[in-house]
């Protein structure tokens, strides 16, 4: 059963409107320089350039580079939009499956590189890792914390085996990072949220230590569309909201027809959504705060815009939340 926020619960209560605000105040963004396109996959794997962008999406993804360093760059980047000093940074809440290591975690060496000593974490959901991360986030800022970093960061290349027609043509490095502030005015706001999980679902997506990404594409697809319909609904009907009232969707970049096929059932279009999948491929907890910087460079969100983020991923684990602009 999916966690549901409550109305006692400290954040805002499903109507919306909560004593404090959460507010989107900088987001970031990095891509490591390597591309692989999907003509360069044709070099040792029997496929196409057509065949995989007609059933992904994706025309190349990125390899290369360290989580940290990705991470880091993109948290850098956040900083700078948000006009906030690494030093008023309270916590670092680091999205990722591909830590730099098994043990320690890597939020704390991208903290380190930012050249500050707050609390940071890793948090593994797979893809849906950095909705999670915006959630627990809004969590801390109702204990009293004013600003937070959250990051989805990933190097992908590193367990996937690119000779794999499955798995090869779809993973990608890549990293997004926001700085989530307390919003004084209440004008922001984590309107609703939905977190979920089945873990029966462990071995459609797995990877062992070590080893590469182990994938059943067709129940993965199949249960990705059902989760993600499930969960926005659940995020919408706890916010009140309808279809019409969402501005922008920005979903996990996994392969545009599950997107597509969820949208059908939705009633949402595309032209409501965010996609970056054709030049990022699928980048797991990277792939949201990744489409959120092309949204806003591409000015998409304005103040007062109602946005919704849905993730779905490896666990199986979902996550949707929705965010009423700063
Ligand atoms: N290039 C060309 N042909 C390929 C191929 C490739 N990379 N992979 C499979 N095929 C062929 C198969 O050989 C098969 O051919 P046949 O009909 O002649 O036997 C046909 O395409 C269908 O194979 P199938 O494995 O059923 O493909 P599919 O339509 O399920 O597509 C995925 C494969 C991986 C693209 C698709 O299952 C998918 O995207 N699933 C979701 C994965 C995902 O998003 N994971 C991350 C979630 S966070």
């Amino acid at each position: 059963m999916s966690s549901e926020q409550t109305t006692d619960s400290s954040g805002p209560s499903g109507a919306g409107v909560g004593p404090w605000g959460l507010k989107l105040a900088g987001v970031g963004a990095a891509l490591p320089p390597k591309v692989l396109t999907n003509d360069d996959l044709t070099a040792w794997m029997d496929t196409s350039d057509e065949w995989i962008r007609e059933r992904t999406g994706i025309g190349e993804r990125r390899l290369g580079g360290t989580t940290s360093g990705l991470a880091t760059e993109a948290a850098r980047a956040a900083l700078e939009a948000a006009g906030t000093a690494p030093t008023d940074i309270e916590q670092v809440i680091l999205a990722t499956t591909s830590p730099d290591y098994m043990l320690p975690g890597t939020a704390p060496a991208v903290a380190r590189e930012l050249g500050i000593d707050c609390g940071a974490f890793d948090l593994q959901a797979a893809c849906s890792g950095w909705v999670y991360g915006l959630v627990v986030a809004n969590g801390l800022i109702a204990q009293g914390m004013k600003k937070i970093l959250v990051i989805g960061a990933e190097t992908l290349d590193r367990m996937t085996d690119y000779h794999d027609r499955g798995t090869g043509i779809l993973f990608g490095n890549g990293a997004g990072a926001v700085v989530v502030e307390r919003d004084e005015s209440s004008q922001g706001q984590l309107l609703s949220w939905d977190l979920g999980s089945n873990g029966q679902h462990v071995h459609i997506l797995y990877s062992e230590h070590d080893g590469k990404i182990q994938m059943d594409g067709r129940e993965v697809f199949r249960q990705a569309v059902t989760v993600i319909q499930r969960s926005a609904n659940a995020a919408m009907e706890r916010a009140g909201l309808t279809v019409d009232d969402i501005d922008l969707i920005v979903p996990h970049q996994a392969n545009i027809r599950i997107v597509e096929a969820a949208w059908k059932r939705l009633g949402f279009s595309m032209d409501k959504t965010e996609m970056v999948l054709e030049h990022t491929g699928n980048t797991s907890a990277a792939s949201i705060p990744l489409a959120l910087d092309n949204a806003i460079n591409n000015g998409r969100i304005q103040p007062g815009s109602t946005v919704l983020f849905v993730g779905f991923g490896a666990g199986m684990t979902w996550a949707s939340a929705i965010v009423r602009w700063s």
